[in-house]
């Protein structure tokens, strides 16, 4: 268990399925993924089965305690696609629970992955791609310390319209100076 000030980053749990159903059928949040298939419950338990033989990907959920101990999950992510020759990897992220975004979560997420990613992981560089009218993820991105590194002009096809796609990175040193002036 990852511990941040507010969230949590834990394990993916089985019994996450039904919110993990609700999250990714939903357009609202499916418009600023890959995902534009619907998400069938056998795909899903698929994943969460075949997530103990990936080797490139580690994935978490984010979870907010409770005083009683128990815990309220409201989204997942992750670090994809790791490459461990070069030290890199793909973060994803999705808040699922709606009445949860914009409060902070997001980006505190982000944050607690990219200690993992540096200091746990020992990788040298975090990357993503997202897109261009996802006003929030590019914000709470850039207040992380990731950067824009380019642009691919209409990438994606999104609510009948082409979108630029955005491309970000923090390397591990930016991230550690970060760290110092923070501190
Ligand atoms: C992107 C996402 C992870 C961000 O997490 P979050 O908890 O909602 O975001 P946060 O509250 O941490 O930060 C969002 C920032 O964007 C700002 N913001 C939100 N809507 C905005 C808007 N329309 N215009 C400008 N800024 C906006 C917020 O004010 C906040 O900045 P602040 O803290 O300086 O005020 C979350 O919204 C999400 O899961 N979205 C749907 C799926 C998704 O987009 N995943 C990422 C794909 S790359």
């Amino acid at each position: 268990m990852l511990r941040g000030e507010r969230v949590n980053l834990g394990p993916i749990k089985r019994e996450y399925i039904e919110s993990f159903l609700k999250w990714f059928n939903d357009p609202e949040l499916t418009q600023y993924l890959t995902s534009y298939r619907p998400m069938t419950r056998m795909a899903e338990e698929e994943w969460i089965e075949n997530l103990k033989n990936r080797e490139d990907t580690i994935n978490f959920s984010i979870v907010i305690p409770n005083e009683d101990g128990s815990e309220k999950l409201i989204g997942n992510c992750g670090i994809h696609e790791i490459n461990w020759k070069n030290r890199f990897g793909e973060i994803g992220i999705a808040i699922g629970e709606k009445e949860y975004q914009n409060k902070g979560y997001g980006t505190e997420a982000v944050e607690l992955l990219l200690e993992y990613g540096f200091e746990t992981v020992n990788l040298n560089r975090l990357e993503l791609c997202t897109y261009a009218f996802n006003v929030k993820a590019l914000n709470s991105y850039k207040k992380v310390g990731f950067i824009e590194e380019g642009r691919k002009r209409q990438h994606v096809w999104v609510n009948g319209k082409y979108h630029d796609e955005i491309i970000m990175g923090i390397l591990a040193e930016e991230w550690r100076e970060r760290k110092k002036i923070k501190k």
